[in-house]
């Protein structure tokens, strides 16, 4: 893997956050409601799981996530990919030993699950398919370098656990919000968070997120969303979903 292909500014950004706050502070608490959600999701999902479980993260970031569910006390194997050399750095240092879950990172793009060696690599460091995949708020970053999202699901889909569980989160602004609020959120997000705000175009609205999933063989099982917060109108979504059975 090259990753000089993932140097861009944006991919620096997130190294940048990794290394100095950590993802938890940059978005977590700027995006209270989604954070909110993400988690009390993520929650009921563990709760109600059978273990030890095999979780494959896509976009997985610096490894809150990792440590929200170690901090469960869940058994079983998680993997997290990212582009971000810095996040993977972090993650794979982040969750003690002793826990339950053991936890491995990849340096990769999104783009390495379509590829054919992925789902066997995939299964050698989880020690069999995934029961869960994640995607949270990562689709929009993804879609900057490979765009065929609905690719990514559609592959993920044909080597996971057919009684397994898709959650994908992402964010999107509404149709009926002006460019002029628009922007005061993309405002907002710059001096709050300091990271670089992605235009209404680069988002996947809900609608659209809903078509991709189900063309890669998902059936939704629940879908909510809120504000991201209360100071700005971003919405974000999340999607629970199983393989589609014929
Ligand atoms: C907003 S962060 C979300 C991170 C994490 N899922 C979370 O909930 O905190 C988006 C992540 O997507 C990653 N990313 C961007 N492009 C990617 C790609 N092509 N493949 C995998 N990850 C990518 C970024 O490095 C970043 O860590």
């Amino acid at each position: 893997m090259n990753t000089s292909l993932f140097e861009n500014s944006e991919q620096k950004e997130f190294d940048y956050f990794a290394v100095n706050c950590g993802f938890e502070k940059i978005f977590n608490t700027s995006y209270s409601k989604a954070y909110a959600l993400f988690s009390m999701i993520l929650s009921d999902i563990l709760k109600k799981s059978k273990h030890p479980l095999r979780i494959l993260d896509i976009g997985c970031g610096d490894g809150w996530t990792a440590e929200f569910i170690a901090g469960a006390n869940i058994g079983g194997t998680y993997l997290g990919i990212d582009t971000s050399e810095e996040s993977i750095k972090k993650l794979n240092r982040r969750i003690p030993y002793e826990r339950k879950l053991k936890v491995s990172g990849m340096v990769e793009s999104a783009e390495w699950l379509v590829s054919p060696e992925s789902s066997c690599e995939i299964r050698k460091i989880l020690g069999g398919i995934p029961d869960i995949i994640i995607c949270n708020t990562a689709c929009h970053q993804i879609r900057k370098s490979y765009p065929y999202i609905y690719k990514i699901f559609a592959a993920s889909g044909l080597s996971m656990n057919k009684d397994g569980i898709l959650l994908v989160g992402d964010y999107y602004y509404p149709e009926d919000l002006s460019d002029d609020e628009m922007e005061l959120d993309r405002i907002w997000i710059k001096n709050n968070t300091g990271q670089t705000p992605t235009p209404r175009s680069g988002f996947i609205p809900r609608t659209e997120m809903e078509l991709v999933l189900k063309n890669a063989g998902f059936e939704t099982e629940d879908v909510r969303e809120v504000r991201a917060n209360r100071a700005i109108s971003i919405i974000y979504y999340l999607f629970r979903l199983k393989i589609r059975s014929w």
